[in-house]
């Protein structure tokens, strides 16, 4: 069975416990302005840092191809699915940050201050804290769908394909 590159393997184990844990380390609503979560931040904006890396090593480097016996269809939603993975793993700490900026809270990334992406304004969070949040949970919703069929190959069809994700 051909494997993802190393560096993709431990870049796609890395970045699921990333988004777990700042799933786990997530607040709303009044809380968030009173005690930022600077974890949450952390843990999100590292998500955004390594998806540029991933996507380069994947672009450049080897992979296996996608081939479902199961036919061309499978194939197809299999890669829409890893891309709307991707997509996720931008646009969520992407619109996390705007939210906390708009809100005036300090983002920063382990300590290191980062600036503010759009200006500050006051009142309600606005529609985009309200897409991060609500894309916050449909990211972990796809990522669980996405793990049961993999537990689907390896259990069910038994065909070995989770090996081609495994770390060691
Ligand atoms: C326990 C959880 C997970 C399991 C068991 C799992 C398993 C796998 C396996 C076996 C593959 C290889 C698929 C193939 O080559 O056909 C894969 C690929 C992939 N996984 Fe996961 N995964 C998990 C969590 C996640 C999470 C949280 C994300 C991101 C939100 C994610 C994003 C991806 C992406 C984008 C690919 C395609 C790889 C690429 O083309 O770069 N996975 N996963
Ligand atoms: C993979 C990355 C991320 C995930 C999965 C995620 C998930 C979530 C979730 C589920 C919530 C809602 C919490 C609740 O209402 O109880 C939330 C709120 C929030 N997140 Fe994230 N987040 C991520 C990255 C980020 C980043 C990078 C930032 C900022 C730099 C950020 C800033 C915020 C802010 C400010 C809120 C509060 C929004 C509001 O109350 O209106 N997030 N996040």
């Amino acid at each position: 069975m051909p494997r993802y590159s190393r560096s993709l393997i431990i870049l796609h184990w890395a970045m699921a416990l990333l988004i777990l844990a700042a799933w786990l380390t997530s607040v709303g609503g009044r809380q968030v302005r009173l005690n930022p979560p600077l974890l949450h931040f952390s843990l999100g904006l590292s998500v955004l840092l390594l998806v540029l890396p991933r996507l380069v090593a994947r672009w450049w480097g080897s992979q296996p191809r996608i081939e479902d016996p199961q036919g061309p269809w499978l194939n197809l939603a299999a890669k829409i699915g890893h891309a709307v993975l991707y997509l996720f793993m931008i646009g969520l700490p992407l619109t996390g940050w705007y939210a906390a900026s708009r809100m005036g809270i300090g983002v920063s990334l382990f300590g290191l201050s980062l600036p503010a992406i759009v200006a500050s304004a006051q009142g309600a969070p606005g529609p985009v804290a309200e897409i991060h949040e609500t894309g916050g949970t449909i990211i972990l919703v796809l990522a669980g769908l996405h793990s049961v069929i993999a537990l689907w190959h390896q259990f069910v069809l038994r065909d070995g394909m989770m090996q081609r994700m495994n770390p060691v």
